[in-house]
């Protein structure tokens, strides 16, 4: 039970890094955006991370320990290589651009729904009900985030293949058309 408890508060820890991490960075990624509906996830998202650093510390208030951070050393790398996604989209076109940053977010979201996935299942098996009912809703929080971020994709993703004329792509785009259109 002990073991169980530390490897929670080490994960807990590990969390916070990241999430703080996140504070910074989200203001980055909806500046960088040109899609007024993913500027406004982002800028949601950051809203929504806030309120997931206060219920970290209101978890670790619950276990009785200081909200002491580690350094997430895997939200580190994904910050940036979101940092890379903002520069290289300088250079691209509006709608790759975007659709890069969405993949990025969508690593990190990846990240802390296992993350919280986890700390969950322990602090259930622990019997920390309240820590668990905190974790669940922020889980709950980044399933819906990765899920925005899908359908926001999908007609960034059409848009771009509509406009993508060169190399014969058009024609290629066509044919399923024509195909369907025989059947
Ligand atoms: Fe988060």
């Amino acid at each position: 039970m002990q073991e169980l408890r530390e490897l929670l508060i080490e994960e807990l820890q590990d969390i916070l890094h990241a999430e703080n991490q996140l504070v910074s960075a989200l203001p980055k990624m909806a500046k960088a955006a040109h899609d007024p509906k993913l500027k406004e996830a982002f800028e949601k998202h950051l809203a929504q991370t806030r309120g997931q650093v206060e219920r970290l510390n209101t978890a670790f208030e619950l276990l009785g320990e200081m909200a002491e951070p580690k350094p997430c050393k895997a939200m580190m790398g994904l910050v940036k290589e979101g940092e890379e996604t903002i520069e290289d989209g300088k250079e691209k076109d509006k709608l790759i651009a975007d659709l890069a940053l969405i993949i990025a977010a969508q690593k990190v979201e990846h990240y802390e729904i296992a993350s919280y996935g986890g700390v969950r299942c322990l602090a259930r098996q622990i019997g920390q009900r309240d820590v668990e009912t905190l974790l669940a809703h922020t889980l709950g929080e980044e399933e819906s985030s990765d899920y925005s971020l899908t359908s926001l994709a999908k007609p960034l993703l059409q848009r771009a293949s509509e406009s993508d004329t060169g190399n014969g792509r058009k024609q290629t785009k066509q044919q399923p058309k024509t195909l369907a259109s025989r059947g």
